[in-house]
């Protein structure tokens, strides 16, 4: 059923638009955007879908079809209910009217084919496909740009996750075949072609379902911000990890900060190095190559970052032993979700036999896998 009969069905009328927004992967550079690194994701063929219409009252009526749950609230009393789906669409909303726009209430409709909590940023997609349905009922003329700050924004202040910019960047952005090469100081972009030759993109999802709001995000970037502080006493500078080099994390920087604080600036300062030298290796079809890159980055995580999970970490040293796999690591936030990995297309069923065989018998959970490839990102959708 898509989300326009869900919308008739459920509200008794027809939307007057619905938008689409999709998930995303990231093939290297996590846990770089919020310290103004760079990150290489690109969007996917799973996304959020929206469709609204507007009222002639303040009321706001959800509806998540596939939880199958409603929601209601006046625009003018928004408060954010904690780890509940409303909070990404209304967070949305609060944003906008921040940002002085006159808005009426609405009626929307919700359903999402982005795998919650599996590391592909639902949240984001929610929030995207809402911002631009929202963007197109109320005529609002916002670029692709602005939608991409106000998502960010509605998760950092409603939701309440500090993330940073990569994965709205990517769902507002994204296009077919292609990464996108983000710097998140200035946002500057460019799209990547990706010339994967015979490799597919392949999700290992674990099951274990991660929770951003959990803290231990936070957490992280708290403990990255303490590291910038003590840098930036010798080093005025210095604004953010971005600006640091290697060679800055010197004995003197090291009795100053925690051991925690160092191993996470030391992880986040290599993986920007890794990402560089890794679009240069897939720039020379060194897919072997920036597979090393993507191992790179999983041990960083695990050992320096330490967001990794004993079944990420698990998936990751299966798909090492394997000729067909040319790299994997664990992919966004962490403690769960999927791990990516680039894998000889003739090999991937193969594989996923063996390996949700071994992660059944080890771990005792069910492996779902996701071959996904690189797509366009928010449009609307044909009312037809
Ligand atoms: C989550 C956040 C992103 C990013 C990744 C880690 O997906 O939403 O902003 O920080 O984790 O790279």
């Amino acid at each position: 059923m898509n989300v326009k009969s869900v919308f008739t069905e459920h509200f008794g009328y027809g939307p007057a638009l619905m938008a689409k927004s999709p998930g995303r992967i990231n093939l290297i550079g996590e846990h770089t955007d919020y310290n103004l690194g760079f990150v290489l994701p690109a969007a996917i063929d799973l996304c959020a879908f929206v469709a609204v219409a507007k009222r002639d009252d303040s009321i706001i009526r959800l509806f998540a079809k596939d939880l199958d749950e409603k929601y209601e609230i006046d625009l003018h009393a928004l408060v954010p209910v904690e780890n509940h789906w409303s909070a990404y669409i209304l967070g949305v909303v609060d944003q906008l009217l921040k940002s002085g726009k006159s808005l009426t209430g609405f009626d929307l409709v919700l359903t999402c084919d982005v795998p919650i909590g599996a590391g592909m940023s639902s949240s984001a997609a929610v929030e995207s496909a809402t911002a631009f349905a929202l963007n197109e009922l109320f005529g609002l003329n916002l670029e692709r740009l602005d939608m991409v700050r106000l998502a960010q924004k509605a998760e950092n202040e409603f939701v309440g996750v500090k993330c940073g910019i990569m994965d709205m960047f990517a769902s507002v952005m994204g296009k077919d075949a292609q990464a996108i090469q983000l710097d998140c100081r200035d946002l500057s972009y460019q799209y990547f072609p990706l010339n994967l030759e015979d490799y597919k993109i392949v999700l290992f999802d674990t099951g274990v379902k991660h929770s951003l709001a959990g803290g231990e995000y936070n957490l992280r970037r708290q403990q990255c911000e303490q590291g910038v502080a003590a840098l930036q006493q010798r080093f005025p500078t210095v604004q953010s990890l971005r600006d640091v080099e290697l060679s800055m994390l010197d004995d003197e920087f090291k009795t100053s900060v925690t051991d925690i604080v160092f191993k996470r600036c030391q992880y986040v300062i290599e993986e920007n190095i890794r990402l560089e030298q890794g679009c240069a290796l897939l720039l020379q079809n060194d897919i072997k190559g920036f597979g090393d890159k993507m191992y790179g980055s999983h041990k960083g995580l695990s050992e320096l970052y330490e967001v990794s999970c004993k079944e990420l970490d698990f998936l990751v040293s299966l798909a090492k032993e394997e000729e067909s796999i040319a790299g994997a690591r664990m992919m966004g936030g962490g403690f769960g979700g999927c791990t990516i990995n680039l894998v000889k297309a003739d090999a991937v069923q193969d594989l996923y036999d063996r390996f949700s065989q071994a992660y059944q018998s080890t771990m005792g959970k069910e492996l779902k896998m996701y071959v996904t490839v690189p797509s366009t990102g928010s449009a609307l959708v044909d009312i037809v």
